[in-house]
């Protein structure tokens, strides 16, 4: 391969799922000012991902095909654009790309040195590259539920679904270090885990109790963190919310906003707030610390190299990942 060449994985339309992926060298991309041009070591993947392929959040994304998936990545910077101050050649990083250009799925890429944080040697290039999406989202649920990670505050009494998956996984360890007693659902295979994690009780989502997000200790939600593909109907929900409980919803449809604005308007003491996650660098930083100081881990699923990235993909996209799937060049 040519010396400004890599190797990436790029698809030029929607839909197709993996068939649509397709090898590809391209020129190595350059570090424009703001920016610095990563060698990519692990890049993590997202339901985000396969979505935008699927054409969800179309026409905003992609913006132009070809395009080479991916946001989360952690790497070493190789070079630096104009005006990057806190970077230089040969520091490790974590890096949350923009959704427009993204490029997580290929050897080298760019990413804006304000969303790009240093990595310490104790958080590996897999376990920070899961935290990007995932890991905010799971932050910025758990704030909009009103726990604080300092441990301040009244006892919440939470509950997290999909708590085997990327977000939920992240979400139950992080409301531990609130003041919380986590109930959290999952499939049968990881109920071991997700108690290692810190949930103070496991339901398996196969159950009836566990499809009813009955608490097997009788108590009532203060806050849900939904993080379920499927929409799960508010009438599951509501007799187990507290009086004032909320629904945090991470894959609202319109159904989920129906309820938001009848909730709204009818003054309803219980609520469902559909969020968006903020992807930013502070919360990215506080992350990485955390995983640093061993308050945190990435449970990996798995790792694909970049040459067989279409298992990673097809993986992601089958949605049954017990915490992060992660390709690595
Ligand atoms: N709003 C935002 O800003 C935002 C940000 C990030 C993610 N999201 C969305 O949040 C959702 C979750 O993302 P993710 O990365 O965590 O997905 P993920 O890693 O693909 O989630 C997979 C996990 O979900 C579990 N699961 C599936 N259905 C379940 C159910 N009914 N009850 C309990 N567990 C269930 C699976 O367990 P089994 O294998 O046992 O079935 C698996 O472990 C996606 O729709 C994603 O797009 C939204």
């Amino acid at each position: 391969m040519a010396e400004n060449m890599m190797h990436a994985v790029q698809y030029s339309s929607y839909g197709k799922g993996v068939a649509g992926l397709k090898h590809v060298e391209v020129p190595i991309p350059r570090a424009k000012k703001g920016e610095v041009l990563l060698k990519v070591e692990a890049t993590s993947l997202n339901p985000l991902d396969w979505k935008i392929q699927k054409g969800v959040i179309r026409p905003f994304l992609p913006r132009k095909f070809p395009y080479i998936p991916g946001t989360d990545v952690a790497g070493e910077v190789v070079k630096v654009g104009a005006g990057v101050k806190d970077f230089k050649a040969g520091d490790k990083v974590v890096a949350a790309l923009t959704l427009g250009s993204a490029g997580g799925l290929g050897e080298f890429v760019v990413a804006e040195e304000s969303l790009t944080v240093a990595r310490p040697p104790q958080v590996s290039a897999a376990e920070g590259s899961g935290l990007p999406i995932a890991g905010i989202t799971a932050y910025q649920a758990l704030t909009a539920a009103g726990v604080k990670l300092d441990g301040s505050g009244p006892q919440l009494n939470l509950l997290i679904t999909a708590a085997s998956g990327g977000v939920g996984h992240y979400a139950v360890q992080l409301a531990k270090l609130g003041n919380t007693h986590v109930t959290a659902t999952c499939g049968a295979r990881n109920l071991h885990l997700v108690k290692s994690l810190g949930a103070d009780e496991v339901l398996d989502y196969n159950t009836p109790d566990g499809a009813a997000l009955k608490s097997p200790s009788g108590c009532k939600y203060d806050s849900v963190i939904q993080c379920t593909l499927g929409v799960i109907p508010w009438s599951t929900f509501e007799p187990n919310l507290s009086t004032n409980g909320k629904v945090i919803q991470l894959t609202p449809n319109a159904t989920a906003f129906m309820t938001y604005l009848v909730k709204k308007l009818t003054l309803s003491k219980k609520q469902l707030i559909p969020l968006y996650a903020d992807v930013n660098k502070k919360d990215l930083d506080y992350l990485v610390q955390l995983v640093k100081e061993g308050k945190l881990k990435t449970v990996i699923d798995s790792k694909h190299p970049l040459s067989k990235a279409e298992d990673a993909w097809a993986k992601c996209l089958d949605g049954h990942a017990t915490g992060k799937i992660i390709a690595e060049p």
